[in-house]
């Protein structure tokens, strides 16, 4: 069983413990301000061989890099002027650039997957002083068993993965909850290869660049990782519902009109104010909550799609994908 450090309260025995058991080459379980990732060193083929092991993930899928801050990241990425802006403006922060990678940048190909661009991202906070401490890229995907919903708490971690890794650091909840916006910037366009924590009318209100979105089977093939089907609860989930059927969960948004709300086995409300950042920070466990709950499916409120709300209903597609 995973041994468990909470790092507000041994925050430098957690910093020590995870440098220890990266310098071995395995992964540890590290708190973002997105989502826990499954961190090992970025420059090491056995280190990275154990991410994929320990996730069951598919190797064609690259994992994002992260650094200490912009400086460490120059030296692995080749950053045009666009993406440097876009860096100053939100790194710290749940945005992830896919840049051309340095020659002999030293981070290993399988953490590319062999591609010659790599995604790179500082995180906030703590994710931030463990690399700065351990002085290497940290190679990080989502901290849970590949096609699960990913883990925004420590007790989620170690539930899924408590028997297979060494260490937890516990950070409490993640305060972002959905994973990093993903872009790439091409010339003068930026296009979305996933969206995410930071909303995409920040980075136009920035730029003054309206951000391409990618369509159904291109983005596939530009961030690998986004498969259709992912985020795979048990339970059958039906969006923009408007009344709840024989024994259904309900994942409620804001004050929603909802005909037989009563008659619903259990009632979460992602934001009864109507908040898409408290939405998106509580999607994933509120998803798992609704999912131990036996009811028969998971009915899901309409959330409005603009802001963070891109973020949400793109995760809630994938686990309403047919599987
Ligand atoms: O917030 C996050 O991004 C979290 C935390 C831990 O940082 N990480 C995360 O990693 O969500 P993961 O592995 O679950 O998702 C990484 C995504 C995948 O869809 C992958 O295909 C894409 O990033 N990706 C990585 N490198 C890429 C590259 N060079 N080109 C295109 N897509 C890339
Ligand atoms: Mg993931």
């Amino acid at each position: 069983m995973a041994q468990r450090i909470d790092i507000k309260g041994q925050r430098q025995d957690a910093i020590t413990a995870a440098c220890s058991v990266l310098a071995a080459k395995r992964p540890v379980a590290m708190p973002t301000e997105t989502v826990y990732g499954l961190a090992a060193d970025a420059t090491d083929p056995a280190a990275i061989t154990n991410i994929y092991t320990t996730k069951g993930r598919p190797r064609f899928n690259p994992l994002i890099c992260h650094m200490a801050d912009i400086t460490m990241a120059e030296r692995y990425a080749v950053f045009d002027p666009l993406s440097r802006k876009l860096a100053s403006a939100f790194w710290p922060g749940p945005l992830t650039l896919v840049l051309p990678l340095k020659e002999d940048s030293g981070i290993h190909p399988l953490a590319t997957a062999g591609l010659d661009t790599v995604g790179l991202r500082v995180p906030k906070g703590f994710a931030g002083e463990l690399i700065r401490a351990y002085g290497r890229p940290l190679a990080a995907p989502s901290a849970n068993t590949s096609g699960k919903i990913s883990p925004t708490t420590a007790d989620h971690v170690e539930a899924d993965l408590g028997d297979k890794i060494e260490l937890i650091l516990d950070g409490g909840m993640a305060s972002v909850g959905v994973e990093s916006t993903i872009i790439k910037v091409e010339g003068e366009t930026i296009r979305l290869l996933r969206p995410g924590g930071l909303a995409v009318d920040e980075i136009e209100r920035l730029t003054g660049i309206s951000v391409t979105r990618n369509a159904g089977a291109s983005a596939t093939i530009e961030a690998p990782g986004m498969l259709a089907s992912h985020y795979a609860p048990e339970s059958d989930i039906r969006l923009d519902a408007r009344e709840i059927g024989t024994q259904e969960a309900l994942i409620d948004f804001g004050q929603s009109e909802i005909k037989n709300r009563d008659s619903a086995l259990v009632v979460l409300n992602l934001s009864p104010s109507g908040n898409l950042a408290e939405a998106a920070a509580n999607l994933f466990s509120m998803m798992k909550q609704a999912d131990a709950s036996k009811a028969r499916g998971i009915a899901v409120a309409p959330i409005p799609d603009h802001g963070l709300g891109e973020a949400i209903n793109d995760r809630l597609r994938r686990a309403a994908a047919p599987r």
